[in-house]
């Protein structure tokens, strides 16, 4: 094994460690839910034990529109992570992101803490996921192909991590060339490309310039929850300047931007960056996201409780959020559009 890949597998396991026992949150910007409120339906007849959660993603039927975000691989941890992950999203039947599968890019050393995930969980929809800055690099795709062969993908997230790369050590702060890589990237690879941050926000101009590579989803992936170049600052043990710590564009103004587009563009929309309660993930819906994702919750929920943890606090979610849409009148997921109001204008 090279230099590069063990400091690479030593990156990801003080990634999830760092997750586990440091603040990593933004610290003084929020993800802007809490500038909301429902809109409550004095006159609602919905029934409220008939809504029904069930939904389709990437042409898969799930029960419940969650996405466990993408985490982790690469590492002998990872591979007891993400089998865990896999059997809950599997007993539950949600779908599931695989962190960076940098790692496995023509190397086989870790297969198994990938492909853990598609044993654990032979039908869901599962995401593969690739870092922006290794496709800038490639001349041809093969490798890429490889690394959704080896999950069953059913899509491939690529991650924009412009922050991070900046703050990280030895990071590879260049993405110069990145749309036509895309381009071509879409039209070599088997499965739909979702472009996602990393928790510093895509907005609108970038959304849209990002759906004309033929991509066919976005994670906002705001900022308001883990601030990824705070875990980098903090790896970096105070190397490297802090004032990039809380950069980025709030989830709830990420969404409702995003979400704009649809009127030219069939995409899917994830909304997720600091989805840390089913009231926030309940205004995701509102602002226009078809489908939430919370990364580092699930990872600390996993820690403490185990999958039973993770499996009752998303089953709760949706049985607060079916109380949400029965005070706002709203029988299904999507008829939660707009029930929220910007709490100034309530005054
Ligand atoms: C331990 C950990 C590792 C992560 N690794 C990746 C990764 O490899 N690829 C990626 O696209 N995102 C990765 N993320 C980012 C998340 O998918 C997510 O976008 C971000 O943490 C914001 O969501 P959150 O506030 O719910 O944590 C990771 C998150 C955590 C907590």
């Amino acid at each position: 094994m090279n230099e590069d890949s063990v400091s690479a597998i030593q990156r990801k396991k003080d990634h999830i460690e760092l997750c586990l026992t440091d603040n990593v949150n933004f610290k003084d910007k929020g993800n802007g839910f809490d500038h909301y409120d429902f809109k409550h339906y004095a006159i609602t007849e919905v029934k409220k034990d008939k809504i029904d959660f069930t939904t389709t993603f990437l042409k898969k039927k799930i029960n419940y529109p969650f996405l466990i975000s993408c985490m982790t691989g690469g590492t002998t941890e990872a591979e007891n992570i993400n089998a865990q992950l896999a059997e809950v999203a599997n007993e539950i039947n949600i779908p599931m992101g695989v962190g960076s599968q940098r790692q496995a890019l023509g190397n086989k050393d870790y297969n198994d803490s990938y492909k853990v995930i598609r044993r654990k969980a032979p039908t869901i929809p599962i995401l593969g996921n690739i870092g922006a800055s290794q496709i800038i690099k490639m001349n041809n795709f093969d490798l890429v192909q490889g690394i959704v062969d080896l999950i069953e993908a059913d899509a491939l997230v690529v991650h924009l991590n412009a922050s991070q790369e900046l703050v990280q050590l030895n990071g590879e702060p260049d993405f110069s060339g990145l749309l036509k890589k895309l381009e071509k990237l879409v039209k070599k690879i088997n499965v739909p490309i979702i472009a996602k941050e990393v928790g510093a926000g895509i907005s609108k101009e970038p959304a849209a310039k990002l759906l004309a590579t033929g991509i066919k989803g976005i994670d906002v992936a705001g900022a308001g929850g883990t601030s990824w170049s705070g875990v980098e600052i903090l790896r970096s043990k105070g190397t490297v300047d802090n004032l990039f710590w809380d950069w980025g564009l709030p989830t709830s103004y990420c969404i409702k931007e995003v979400f704009k587009l649809k009127k030219d563009h069939k995409f899917i929309l994830i909304g997720s960056g600091g989805i840390n309660n089913p009231f926030d993930a309940a205004k995701a819906f509102a602002l226009g996201a078809d489908i939430i994702a919370s990364a580092k919750l699930i990872l600390q929920v996993l820690d403490k409780n185990g999958e039973v943890g993770i499996r009752d606090l998303i089953i709760s979610w949706f049985e607060i959020i079916r109380n949400i849409m029965f005070l706002t009148g709203s029988d299904k997921i999507n008829k939660l559009r707009n029930k929220i109001i910007l709490k100034e204008k309530l005054f």
